[in-house]
């Protein structure tokens, strides 16, 4: 059997689409879990994109271990070559990887250079980036809407200038796999490029991204593109889980493995999830919440006597197991340790202290803690931001037919702020309004979401909030039993992600 590379771009491709950024330390996190989850390159960033950018890819490139090849995007310029050396050059295998489109809407539109201008143009970048590592991979981008001629001067061009891996991306979703028949057999046909390994890059613009990479795999793809959980520029990228079930489940149709620890899938996308705040659809296949749920009696009876009755795969193979350990409130340090075990967790000494001392609050709130409110108390303390603001006491009055009030008392570093304030359309309106006075930020919150972590009268509610100051966003998160609380601890989250980021100038403009 032969084995195709997966080259995971969450944190590149997945990163750059609306509502999925992520900080350094984040990616971080990520990146260790993508290592573990045995990918062979991962895609750290685009570090020419921000000064963040690059810091991530630089950390990431001294995390990593000899496994796994680190990847950084570069346009075809000095400045963005540069810059992606610069970040990567200290991973244990680096890798450049150069793009510049191909197809000639983009050539007229975007980048107002004719095909002589563009074929020069990868010749002598291709060759700068060259002089720096051995390891580079060039990308025809829109290489789907390309004129298959030109497309092959390109790659040739490439290849000619040092290029050791080609990328076809299918940059808007439009291909079928139908064209990846013909994009594959036309570089096969060329002495220049047959030997050369190939890559597939597809989008899921019409729903195609996996059907398309499959199919390129098929036709002896070395290496195929993807994102945990499908994350991605507009409809997403293909999804990584997907691919690798697909040719795990069907090895006999298309006889080629990657060398991903399945048993690490759902761990990977919870952690994504909780990182982001952004869940997964219930229906996504192989990561969904009912991606293994059988509702219908016909189904349930069908599973009861055989699981391959109505199951293709097992849900132990993508690392999703039954619960063992029950935990109430006199559970020792012990027990929820061997829980977060068994959740696959493992963490460093004092988040594991936050994280136990959460716990400890909620089981005298909570009878019995299920997975699902572990979980909610680890994202809770995933970002390891500062938790520069935090609630002392508040009162709120919440009423139908008077104003809605709230009183407010922070703690800034440890020590109790000067009360706020504030009347609002309701409870939660007001408490954040009184957050507000309290700081002297001026924020208005963009969104709110709130959802019970698990049934039952005294389920948890996690509440999900963006704030915006002038035209920045910024996310937080918050659980507890109570939503008012859990709404506030969202919001000064939230305030905690700006300060964190802004540092000294978030305290400066009030
Ligand atoms: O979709 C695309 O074309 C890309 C390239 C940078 C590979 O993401
Ligand atoms: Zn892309």
């Amino acid at each position: 059997m032969r084995y195709v590379q997966i080259f995971d771009s969450t944190l590149r491709d997945g990163e750059q689409s609306p509502g999925f950024s992520m900080t350094a330390k984040e990616k971080i996190k990520m990146a260790l879990a993508l290592e573990l989850l045995g990918v062979d390159v991962i895609e750290a960033g685009f570090p020419a994109a921000s000064p963040g950018d690059f810091e991530s890819v630089s950390a990431i490139a001294g995390v990593l271990s000899d496994k796994c090849t680190v990847a950084a995007l570069a346009r075809l310029n000095k400045n963005d070559i540069d810059l992606a050396w610069k970040a990567v050059s200290n991973a244990k295998k680096p890798r450049l990887h150069v793009f510049i489109a191909t197809s000639d809407i983009h050539l007229q539109y975007k980048l107002h250079i004719s095909r002589e201008e563009l074929i020069d143009r990868i010749s002598t970048f291709v060759a700068y980036a060259r002089s720096f590592t051995d390891d580079i991979e060039f990308s025809a981008e829109d290489a789907t809407r390309s004129d298959l001629e030109f497309l092959v001067t390109a790659y040739k061009a490439a290849v000619s200038a040092g290029a050791s891996i080609i990328n076809i991306p299918d940059t808007v979703g439009y291909a079928a796999p139908d064209d990846f028949v013909r994009i594959v057999k036309m570089i096969k046909e060329e002495d220049l490029l047959k030997n050369v390994p190939f890559s597939v890059h597809c989008h899921n613009d019409l729903g195609m991204a996996v059907a398309n990479s499959l199919e390129a795999v098929r036709l002896g793809a070395d290496q195929v593109e993807c994102t945990v959980n499908g994350i991605g520029e507009r409809a997403g990228n293909a999804a990584l889980e997907e691919i690798v079930m697909n040719l795990k489940v069907r090895s006999a149709y298309y006889d080629t493995d990657t060398r991903v620890d399945t048993r690490q899938i759902i761990k990977t996308s919870k952690l994504l999830s909780m990182i982001t705040g952004i869940k997964v659809q219930p229906n996504k296949a192989i990561t969904g919440a009912n991606a293994f749920a059988h509702e219908a009696g016909i189904h349930q009876h069908g599973v009861m006597e055989n699981r391959a009755t109505y199951e293709v795969m097992s849900p132990e193979s993508v690392g999703l197991t039954e619960n063992v350990i029950v935990l109430g409130k006199h559970s020792g340090r012990h027990a929820f340790e061997e829980k977060l075990q068994e959740m696959g967790f493992s963490l460093p000494k004092e988040r594991f202290d936050t994280v136990f001392a959460d716990f400890k609050l909620l089981a005298d709130k909570k009878k019995v803690i299920t997975d699902k409110d572990i979980e909610a108390l680890l994202k809770n303390s995933i970002s390891e931001i500062p938790k520069t603001y935090r609630l002392d006491r508040y009162i709120i009055s919440s009423s139908n037919m008077l104003s809605n009030t709230c009183c407010i008392r922070l703690k800034k570093n440890g020590e109790p702020m000067p009360e706020g304030n504030a009347m609002g359309g309701g409870p939660i309106d007001a408490a954040f309004n009184a957050i507000n006075n309290a700081t002297g930020f001026e924020l208005t919150l963009s969104e709110y979401k709130i959802e019970a972590v698990t049934g039952g009268a005294d389920a948890q509610g996690a509440v999900s909030v963006r704030i915006k100051r002038g035209e920045a966003a910024y996310k937080g998160y918050g659980v507890d039993p109570n939503i008012i609380e859990a709404s506030i601890k969202a919001y000064l989250n939230a305030i905690n992600n700006m300060v964190f980021q802004l540092g000294e100038a978030a305290e400066a403009a009030r």
